[in-house]
């Protein structure tokens, strides 16, 4: 019984892992943080707060080659099975450290008791609606966030390439918002940019399979995504579909 449920909880977990081996992001993005780790010095950073990271792979990569000194980890994630495994990276990855992970979701959590030098956001900023975003980042930069502390954040953009991977989105009613309104509500919320880098993929979005739904699923407002409905979302895509993700480094400076 237990093992089932266990399995069953798995979904979001493995359709994850599928969707990045359709792809090649987790080199761009490894790639990628050779060039943050020259723009940004973090070796100040001992405590991480990491909303949504899933099983972590991108969060503790990013923090093994930022140069941050980690004692302290706090990751909000209200999946089980994707805890689960993070917790086990990091007892691996970050042994040293004083971990915890909240099956929560980053709405109904009070916040750190004591705020923390560095929180981390990768493809997490669709939970938080837009009218609630500024208020939001406000309530992370005064409350959560020591000052001199950084945000990092990862975050899907649409380009004008007519056939990439945004378009999935779009024709599923979830368009990725802009750039530049996701930038203006850090910069309003009084953080100032530290650095920001393009991030290209290339995906293969041509057939996707029933294991991908998962992904979908919260971003199809209409009911429940069937593989019909996905795979109607996905025509024209070809095997080599460009997909854009930006990385920034915020700062909260006073
Ligand atoms: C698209 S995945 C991103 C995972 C990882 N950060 C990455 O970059 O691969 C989104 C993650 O956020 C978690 N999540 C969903 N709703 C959330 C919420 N309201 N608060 C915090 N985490 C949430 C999901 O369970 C999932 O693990």
């Amino acid at each position: 019984m237990e093992i089932q449920s266990m399995a069953m909880d798995e979904s979001y977990l493995k359709a994850l892992a599928a969707y990045h081996d359709l792809g090649n992001y987790r080199e761009v993005f490894v790639n990628t943080l050779s060039k943050i780790s020259t723009d940004v010095k973090l070796s100040g950073v001992r405590s991480c707060l990491s909303i949504g990271p899933g099983e972590g792979w991108f969060e503790i990569q990013f923090i093994k080659h930022s140069g941050a000194n980690i004692s302290k980890f706090i990751g909000i994630e209200p999946d089980h099975a994707s805890a689960e495994h993070l917790r086990t990276s990091l007892r691996s990855s970050l042994p040293g450290a004083e971990s915890q992970v909240l099956e929560t979701t980053v709405q109904n959590w009070e916040g750190p008791s004591v705020p923390v030098d560095l929180i981390t956001m990768f493809h997490v900023s669709f939970f938080v609606p837009a009218g609630e975003r500024q208020e939001f980042l406000k309530k992370v930069r005064d409350s959560w966030l020591v000052s001199g502390g950084y945000i990092a954040l990862v975050k899907a953009i649409g380009k004008n390439a007519p056939n990439g991977a945004h378009v999935v989105y779009e024709r599923l009613g979830s368009p990725h918002t802009a750039w530049e309104e996701i930038e203006a509500d850090f910069l309003n919320a009084g953080f100032t940019k530290h650095c920001a880098h393009e991030m290209h993929e290339l995906i293969d979005l041509s057939s996707p399979g029933e294991n991908l739904l998962p992904i979908f699923q919260p971003r199809f407002k209409k009911g429940l995504l069937t593989l019909d409905i996905l795979r109607d979302a996905c025509k024209g895509l070809e095997e080599k579909t460009d997909a854009f993700h930006m990385i920034a480094i915020f700062k909260r400076t006073n």
